[in-house]
């Protein structure tokens, strides 16, 4: 996809990981609505994207992602706003393993209904132009997360729903491309919720465990991220791919065993 003049909506733009796809999405060219239930933060982030680009490249819409209703009024807003959807960065994401429901909600739910609202407005057999949804899961997806058991479960769902709904995208012919990515640790607000035990809950205990697993993977840059959302953007020949990115391998892709009967489908 040339991504020059495209529509992006990506949801928990406000910061960290969100912020720097919106910051590479502009570069591209792109349009960006930010989506995050954050408004202070949401705010200084267009404010702060204000300064480097045209004003009327971006716009901020204050939603809270697990509320259906107002889900659906965020995506009509944008499409009426900037005219068409091109992209969607179901980016948004908690880690909260004592309100373990919310992880869920928000990471999981919530990152479906995106999609399916997504699909509606994109897809070629209802009169839209087609598109790329990218949707971002974890290295907790592909593997047991011991501080975080609903957060690594809500990721591999992600993961799941991802390469499944992208096969449906291909054998429907939706027009549209889906893809995942899976990040190790990255710089960002959420690695404090690490220490809270508002956030930690029973795990808090083990904290001193996960700061020895961060040392030991290290700490990416969000920027890096950001890197593997455009490729994944602009490779047409990608659906139903898990990006991987690491500090010792940098960006990769998940390799799965073939899938006989189901590439006989698309
Ligand atoms: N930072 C990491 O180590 C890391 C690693 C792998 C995956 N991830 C994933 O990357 C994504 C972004 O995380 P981050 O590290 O930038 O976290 P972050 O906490 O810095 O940013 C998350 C953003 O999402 C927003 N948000 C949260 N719930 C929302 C809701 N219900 N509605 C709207 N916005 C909401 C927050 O306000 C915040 O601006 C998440 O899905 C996270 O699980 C992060």
């Amino acid at each position: 996809m040339h991504l020059a003049d495209k529509v992006a909506l990506v949801t928990g733009a406000a910061q960290g990981i969100g912020r720097a796809f919106a910051q590479a999405l502009l570069e591209k060219g792109c349009k960006v609505a930010l989506v995050d239930l954050n408004v202070e933060v949401g705010k200084t982030c267009k404010d702060a994207l204000d300064k480097q680009f045209d004003a009327q490249r971006t716009i901020f819409v204050p939603c809270d992602i697990s509320n259906e209703e107002k889900l659906k009024d965020a995506f009509k807003k944008i499409v009426h706003h900037f005219g068409q959807l091109d992209i969607l960065v179901n980016n948004a994401g908690v880690n909260n393993e004592n309100n373990w429901e919310l992880t869920i909600q928000t990471n999981l739910i919530s990152l479906i209904r995106g999609t399916y609202l997504g699909l509606e407005y994109m897809k070629t057999e209802n009169g839209g132009t087609g598109g790329a949804i990218v949707n971002i899961a974890s290295l907790a997806g592909l593997m047991p997360a011991p501080h975080q058991p609903v957060y690594s479960a809500s990721k591999h769902g992600v993961v799941g729903f991802t390469r499944s709904i992208a096969m449906a995208s291909s054998v429907g012919k939706y027009g549209v491309r889906i893809n995942a990515i899976c990040p190790g640790f990255v710089n960002t607000p959420i690695l404090q919720s690490i220490d809270k035990e508002e956030n930690m809950g029973q795990y808090s205990a083990y904290k001193e465990n996960i700061r020895d697993m961060m040392k030991f993977y290290g700490i990416l840059d969000p920027q890096l991220i950001a890197e593997g959302l455009i490729k994944l953007l602009e490779d047409d020949k990608l659906n139903g791919e898990i990006m991987k990115i690491t500090t010792n391998q940098g960006i990769h892709f998940h390799e799965y065993s073939p899938l006989p009967f189901h590439s006989k489908m698309q």
